[in-house]
């Protein structure tokens, strides 16, 4: 059955490839363009972390509830993305626990909010044993949880395929096709394609695209492994220490993150690798005898106030999502639902994310 409605999506990160995903299952005809591979990027570079309690902070309430939202429908998500592509994405809602030396603030905040418990040193010694570094206590976040980011990318490009998706890998676009004031396409070197709708997700390229307040913010991460003879194995939650976070995932602990603005540079250096280290050592300080497996960076994309872009852009015909900077994986189910909503014309924006709110190109 041929659909009326054609959508072109630039970026096949873990928001392209859901929202493609999403108006396909709608019906939609929904061709992917990837400048690289599927899910290479930041998807491919993150913890994983559904995380709440440590990324939003201090951000403003419309935020806070759009990630409750999107971590609500993760479970259903997960289900359905195994389902569909038969791959294991390795969701797990494991908890987290966000250490600090402020005990009067952490009791505060866990007063102020039912989904956090503050538990005393003694406490968190107690269930964690390995965890002997300096703090005075944390806050343990149940409903948190992480997902295998890198399994979940190539489920999702799998999901959609399935669902009847075209995805064309190692293809960029490089312009934008206009008929009158109204974007109708997308050329790349070898072609053009046409489309009702064009929707702009390719994370830290997207200001490259269109000219878009996003900016790539370097992370470095390292993976460790346990030493032959070690002590313990740690399978617990998610840890966040100061200025870190460890992530358990399939035998290795995920070290992140450094934050850096320089530029589409991913080079790695051996000072991050110190710098991460002594800081996961400064929580677990087992980890010394754990071995270096593995270096890498990614670039988030991030955006003058923080928040993310999601809905129109100034021009006809052309839809964002971008700008999720720390939480793309996180947010990931809320924007493939209401993104694939309003391109359907079903959904407004949420003003705050409105990508409009920030001035357009000079005519
Ligand atoms: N969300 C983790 C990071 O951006 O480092």
């Amino acid at each position: 059955m041929k659909s009326d409605m054609k959508i072109v999506i630039i970026g096949a990160g873990v928001a392209g490839l859901s929202i493609g995903w999403r108006l396909r299952q709608a019906g939609a005809e929904v061709t992917i363009l990837e400048r690289a591979q599927p899910a290479s990027g930041a998807t491919w570079a993150s913890a994983g972390m559904i995380a709440l309690a440590a990324e939003l902070e201090t951000s403003p309430p419309v935020e806070v509830d759009f990630a409750r939202q999107s971590n609500a429908l993760w479970p259903g998500f997960a289900r359905e993305i195994e389902e569909e592509s038969g791959q294991a994405v390795g969701y797990e809602r494991s908890g987290a626990l966000l250490l600090s030396d402020d005990a009067v603030a952490m009791a505060g905040r866990a007063a102020a909010d039912t989904d956090l418990t503050f538990l005393t040193a003694e406490e968190v010694r107690a269930r964690w044993p390995m965890l002997s570094g300096e703090y005075s206590g944390g806050l343990w976040a149940r409903h948190e949880a992480h997902v295998d980011n890198r399994a979940l990318g190539r489920a999702l490009a799998i999901a959609f395929l399935k669902a009847g998706g075209v995805l064309k890998p190692a293809e960029a676009a490089v312009n934008l096709e206009y008929r009158g004031r109204r974007i109708t396409g997308v050329l790349t070197p070898f072609t053009r394609y046409h489309g009702n709708a064009v929707l702009l997700a390719a994370g830290a390229w997207s200001g490259q695209v269109v000219q878009l307040p996003v900016t790539p913010v370097k992370g470095e991460m390292i993976a460790l492994t346990p030493p032959p003879d070690a002590e313990f194995d740690f399978v617990g939650p998610v840890v966040w220490g100061q200025g870190v976070y460890l992530v358990p995932r399939g035998g290795r602990l995920l070290v992140g993150a450094t934050v850096e603005e320089v530029g589409f540079d991913t080079s790695l250096s051996d000072g991050a690798v110190r710098h991460l280290r002594q800081k996961a050592e400064a929580v677990i300080p087992g980890l010394a005898r754990w071995r270096l497996d593995e270096h890498w960076a990614g670039l988030r994309p991030g955006t003058p106030d923080g928040l993310p872009l999601l809905g129109p852009s100034h021009e006809q015909g052309l839809f964002i999502a971008s700008g999720q900077y720390r939480n793309g994986i996180l947010f990931a189910p809320a924007i493939a639902q209401l993104m694939a909503d309003m391109i359907r014309g079903r959904a407004e924006p949420i003003d705050a994310f409105d990508p409009r709110r920030f001035p357009g190109a000079k005519p």
